[in-house]
């Protein structure tokens, strides 16, 4: 891999042709934060109304740790999971009382937070400080299992980590932001499951599975 070069053609993508999304519009750390929660099991059409609600009603950290459950679980109704905002105001009280209201700038810091675990941390550190973490979904290790080649079986939870390490090797250290979203966006509108659209993907040039005409027999994933 020409790691500058697919780096470059990548994020370049991108900048040009990503979806406008709420969450987008800037890189608030709480804002973030949020969006990457909500994501996590809900996909992006269903997620957009019920993020800009949450926004308006819990702005800061300091309206959300405030907030009444019953309020946060009405402002949630519909999304399911609801331990994903039980956790997530534990957490924003935690960084209201003791980091001042400022989401931590440091990986391990806010890896300790309740509900953050390493694809959130990833993201949140990435997209909110420009922090070179590698941010891992099913999505992006779809993405990578092609571009790459990786054969681990996706199934099982250890190999997350081998796909975290490959992901440090090519992340880009001057806008990991950009380079994780690109992963994410390039899942969403181009490396689909099934028959991906590798003749309008930017970075086929690089994608080893692309190379061997075996795009569609990966990622490999185990029936448990
Ligand atoms: N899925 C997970 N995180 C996302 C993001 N930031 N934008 C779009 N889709 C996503």
């Amino acid at each position: 891999l020409q790691i500058q070069q697919f780096q470059h053609d990548l994020i370049s993508w991108f900048q040009k042709e990503q979806r406008i999304l709420p969450w987008r519009e800037n890189a608030d750390p709480y804002r973030v934060w949020v969006s990457e929660i909500m994501l996590q099991q809900t996909r992006v059409d269903t997620v957009i109304p019920y993020f800009l609600n949450f926004m308006e009603k819990f702005p800061t950290v300091a309206h959300l740790a405030g907030a009444d459950e019953e309020q946060i679980l009405k402002a949630w109704e519909g999304l399911g999971y609801y331990s994903r905002v039980r956790n997530l105001q534990t957490a924003v009280k935690e960084v209201h009382a003791e980091y001042d209201g400022v989401v931590p700038a440091d990986p391990e810091k806010f890896g300790e937070l309740k509900g953050v675990g390493p694809y959130t941390k990833g993201a949140v550190m990435s997209i909110a400080y420009n922090i070179p973490e590698p941010a891992v979904d099913g999505n992006v290790m779809r993405v990578m299992s092609r571009i790459l080649l990786i054969e681990e079986d996706i199934a099982k939870p250890k190999t997350r980590k081998v796909f975290e390490e490959a992901i440090r090797d090519v992340i880009s250290k001057e806008n990991p932001s950009d380079f994780n979203q690109a992963l994410m966006e390039l899942g969403a509108l181009i490396c689909t499951p099934g028959k991906p659209s590798c003749l309008l993907c930017p970075v086929r040039e690089h994608c080893k599975a692309f190379g061997e005409g075996r795009q569609q027999e990966l990622p490999f994933k185990s029936k448990k």
